[in-house]
């Protein structure tokens, strides 16, 4: 390469390798593997921010944030907020249950008159898929995911990848099996483009009612023996059996699911004792885990809730200092 075209070619590399591709994060569909580097990178500069005495940095100053929330959350909605004040930036949070939404305003018009409140990010999580790919139409600010309906997840997928990372130091050629309502479930899908996209060999589990035809075509394999894909798995990310969204219908009954799938300490030392145990929460306690599990030696489960608050305040920083 002509010496002048390998600069341009070398800037564009040191460009590439500090900001991230989109203005938005709307999936880990198609994010490229830099980005998702960047942002995992990132995070752990503001997890160390995390354990200081002074657990705060001026980063997004001046910056104002909205969370969204028309759905229900716990860890998600408050690691979003946490990470804002972290970063120093002013936040509102907005529930549907307190708002106008109750007496009927449109959806756009509740977005309209916030962003007319000068705000320069929306968090957004809605119980319909495609909710934030439509706010990127109606308005000017970044627009991050915080889940949407059945379709994607992405920061507790970058989170998981994190908390993964943290323990086996690489997620290339790392063997993650995703066990459970695959079909009902967002956090699924944004783990499988993520981890795809990093080199991990991704996997579901589960009974065949769970698993949506033709996943494999995402590159996944499919187990339904959860003994086998325990022995053959470096990760297991456990999924929640979402009874809200109708799980029922797809097995005969939570005790019937726990005694084929559930996730036992006994599964475990039979299978392979050298298992690192995900779950996104919450937890139903005795369906998918037991609670000697969740709570036991094989488990990151509250390190995902922690290292959530640093991968947050890395998407936020990155996404709010884009020019
Ligand atoms: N993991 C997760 O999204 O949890 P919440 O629904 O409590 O936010």
């Amino acid at each position: 390469m002509p010496f002048i075209l390998s600069i341009v070619q070398r800037f564009k590399n040191e460009r590439r390798n500090m900001s991230l591709t989109s203005r938005h994060l709307l999936g880990l569909q198609g994010v490229p593997k830099e980005d998702i580097q960047l942002i995992l990178d990132t995070a752990t500069t503001f997890r160390e921010v995390l354990e200081r005495p002074i657990k705060k940095v001026p980063t997004l100053q001046g910056k104002t944030i909205v969370n969204l929330f028309y759905e229900n959350s716990t860890r998600t909605r408050i690691s979003f907020e946490l990470a804002q004040k972290r970063l120093s930036a002013d936040t509102i949070n907005f529930s549907t249950s307190t708002s106008s939404a109750k007496k009927g305003e449109t959806f756009k018009d509740t977005v309209r008159n916030i962003e007319a409140m000068k705000v320069d990010m929306i968090v957004v999580r809605h119980e319909s898929a495609g909710v934030p790919q439509y706010l990127t139409r109606i308005s000017k600010a970044n627009i991050l995911n915080a889940g949407d309906g059945l379709h994607e997840h992405p920061t507790q997928g970058l989170l998981d990848m994190y908390s993964i990372r943290e323990k086996t130091g690489s997620l290339e050629g790392l063997k993650v099996c995703i066990v459970g309502d695959v079909g009902h479930s967002r956090v699924a899908l944004s783990n499988i483009f993520g981890l795809n996209s990093m080199g991990a060999k991704v996997s579901v589990c589960g009974p065949l009612t769970m698993i949506p035809v033709g996943i494999e075509k995402l590159g996944v394999k499919i187990y339904t023996d959860i003994n086998k894909a325990i022995a053959e798995n470096d990760v297991l990310n456990v999924l929640r059996i979402q009874l809200e969204r109708k799980a029922g219908q797809v097995i005969p009954s939570t005790r019937e699911y726990h005694n084929y799938y559930g996730i036992t300490a006994e599964r475990i030392e039979k299978n392979n004792k050298n298992i690192l145990i995900l779950h996104p929460g919450p937890i139903n306690r005795g369906v998918e885990i037991t609670s000697e599990v969740a709570d036991g030696p094989y488990q990151v489960i509250l390190d995902q809730v922690t290292n959530g608050v640093a991968v947050r305040m890395a998407v936020l920083y990155l996404l709010g200092t884009m020019h």
